[in-house]
């Protein structure tokens, strides 16, 4: 069991603000509103998971909040500076600088090592730990010089975390990185994400499907047709290991 982190005890701003945003997609004829005015806070430090049906707005609302798509109304902040004003330019600083994404699906260079696909990550980063650091916290030291195709999905996955940390970013935001995975492999992965959000102290958003994994976190959201229809702190947050489903 692990402490859940207080909001109160941070005094600074919260890492994101969102106001009233909004996101609706022209498909011909129709319009597909994907959110309809979500406003959140997230502080520093916090691990958020993100619950809900499929199509109620989770990878829409993850994508506004690393600066992969702009809303159609509403306002972003990260920490003082507003992603929904901010040059194409500057996006692209915040999300090179700031952001670490998961995803499903790993996406690694299957001609390149464990070490060889955070590397190109860190050759390009401003303050990257060491590749070697970053596939440790994830807890593949032993891999480092195995291509993906030698690796399990799991372990795959969590060469894919340790290339978003690499960089060492404020805010690690994860779509569905146990989606592909049996339930092991997830809570390995599941595991590697909860050290990372200790030992850096990384705020760290995970969406999920798996009602489950909202234990582990300090807060729970769950977003149901573009909405925040739910918004809870966990009491204790349950560790990775102690998660089933
Ligand atoms: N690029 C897009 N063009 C049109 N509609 C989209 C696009 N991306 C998402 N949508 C629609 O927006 C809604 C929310 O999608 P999404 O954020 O992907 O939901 P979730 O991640 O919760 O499954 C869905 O109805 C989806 O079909
Ligand atoms: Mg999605």
């Amino acid at each position: 069991m692990q402490t859940v982190k207080d909001p109160q005890m941070d005094n600074g701003l919260p890492v994101f603000r969102a106001q009233g945003v909004t996101k609706i997609y022209p498909m011909g004829e129709v319009q597909v509103h994907a959110l309809r005015g979500v406003d959140l806070d997230l502080v520093r430090g916090e691990f958020l998971v993100l619950l809900g049906h499929s199509g109620s707005g989770k990878s829409t609302l993850l994508n506004i909040l690393g600066g992969l798509d702009t809303p159609t109304a509403g306002r972003v902040f990260y920490l003082d500076q507003e992603l929904t004003t901010a040059e194409e330019s500057e996006l692209t600083r915040y999300r090179r600088r700031s952001v670490g994404f998961v995803f499903q699906f790993y996406n690694l260079i299957p001609s390149l090592t464990a070490r060889e696909n955070v590397e190109l990550v860190t050759e390009i980063s401003r303050n990257p730990m060491t590749p070697e650091r970053a596939l440790d916290l994830v807890g593949l030291s032993e891999r480092m010089d195995h291509f993906p195709a030698q690796l399990s999905g799991g372990e795959q996955q969590r060469v894919a975390i340790a290339r978003a940390i690499a960089k060492q970013p404020d805010v690690l935001l994860c779509d569905e990185p146990t989606g592909a995975l049996d339930i092991t492999s997830g809570v390995v992965v599941l595991e590697a994400l909860e050290h990372v959000n200790d030992e850096l102290d990384t705020t760290l958003a995970v969406i999920t499907h798996n009602a489950a994994i909202a234990a582990m976190a300090d807060r729970v959201l769950t977003l149901a047709d573009g909405q925040i229809v739910g918004d809870r702190r966990n009491e204790t947050r349950v560790a990775a290991k102690e998660i089933q489903w």
